[in-house]
């Protein structure tokens, strides 16, 4: 299916993470109106506020390939374990940048069940430059 294909391609991010302080890998597959992915993890730093999260590298890495924002259809994050986490608010932001507000952004873990959002559900009434 479309969503096992993006899960097991954020799953396959997660396992190159950079994570030596958190030990926390999290994978991201950012689907394109296309249909191709793209990938990122989460890439830590000995300067904690620097960390890169995994929804933002493959956000960044989709821009420096060339991909237009335009062409941005939906995000899908893995996390290990049984839990489900939200994108933090530094991604959320991201994601405003980047994607349309009813665009759908998911949360997968090793549990069977799953969570999405509206772009605007998770960041209502996001800031944008006049
Ligand atoms: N992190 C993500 O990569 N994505 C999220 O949605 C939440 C948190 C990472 C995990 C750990 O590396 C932390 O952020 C470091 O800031």
């Amino acid at each position: 299916s479309a969503f096992m294909q993006l899960y097991n391609v954020a799953k396959q991010a997660a396992s190159r993470a950079y994570v030596p302080y958190s030990r926390f890998p999290v994978g991201a597959a950012l689907k394109l109106k296309d249909g191709s992915l793209i990938s990122g993890c989460n890439v830590e730093n000995a300067s904690y506020g620097l960390c890169n999260c995994a929804e933002r590298t493959a956000i960044f890495s989709a821009i420096a390939q060339g991909k237009q924002a335009t062409e941005f259809d939906s995000l899908l994050i893995y996390m290990p374990g049984e839990t489900l986490y939200s994108p933090c608010g530094a991604c959320r932001q991201v994601i405003v940048e980047f994607f349309a507000p009813d665009a759908e952004i998911i949360a997968t873990c090793d549990s069977e069940s799953s969570q999405s959002w509206r772009v605007d559900e998770l960041l209502p009434g996001a800031f944008s430059m006049p």
